[in-house]
């Protein structure tokens, strides 16, 4: 019952492991040495520069241009494993989805009864193949718009799209 969701979905193992070894140095980390790595992360875009912060424009996006978000999948859009990535992606920050536990936020629309919505965010026809790619290229999809980059991989953004698209 702990309110801190797991980040399998969100970070890659290798990932996961440069936190934690992040963390251990933490308490010795000076602000000056802060400072450095920071730059030299930045310098890299590497692990952490890529977390998935909401300041991430479409120009930090953790994918190349040109990126398209129709590899293989490795299987079908899976509506449970949709469930927890939107937990584990934190959408429920600025939504409140039905079905997903989490803090009563307005930010972005509520996303209840979703499958009956026309339009996404006012501009794709609503399908599935539309949602994911506003998962994936919400910038790209629509410059400007409140609603962050968030890194999301293409499995996680069907899965998530089908969970979406099964609230009627
Ligand atoms: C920082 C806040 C924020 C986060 C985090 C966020 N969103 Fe959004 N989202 C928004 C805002 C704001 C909009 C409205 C965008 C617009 O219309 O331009 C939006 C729009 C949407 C829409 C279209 C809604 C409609 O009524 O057409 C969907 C679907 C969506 N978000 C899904 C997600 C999912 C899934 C996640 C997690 C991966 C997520 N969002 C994370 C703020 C956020």
């Amino acid at each position: 019952m702990t309110g801190m969701p797991a980040w399998e979905h969100h970070l890659t193992d290798g990932d996961l492991w440069d936190v934690v070894a992040f963390l251990q140095h933490l308490p010795e980390l000076n602000a000056e040495a802060y400072d450095q790595w920071q730059q030299r992360a930045d310098a890299q875009l590497v692990g952490a520069a890529r977390c998935g912060k909401p300041a991430l424009s479409a120009a930090h996006s953790p994918f190349p241009p040109g990126y398209s978000a129709e590899p293989a999948l490795a299987r079908r859009p899976d509506v449970q494993r949709g469930r927890q990535a939107l937990h584990q992606h934190a959408c429920t920050a600025c939504h409140s989805i039905p079905g997903v536990t989490g803090t009563k936020a307005f930010v972005g629309p509520p996303l209840d009864g979703f499958a009956r919505r026309t339009l996404i965010a006012g501009t794709l026809p609503t399908s599935q193949e539309n949602l994911v790619q506003w998962l994936m290229h919400t910038q790209r999809v629509k410059p400007g718009t409140a609603m962050p980059e968030l890194g999301v991989a293409p499995q996680d953004a069907h899965d998530m799209a089908a969970y979406l698209l099964s609230l009627h």
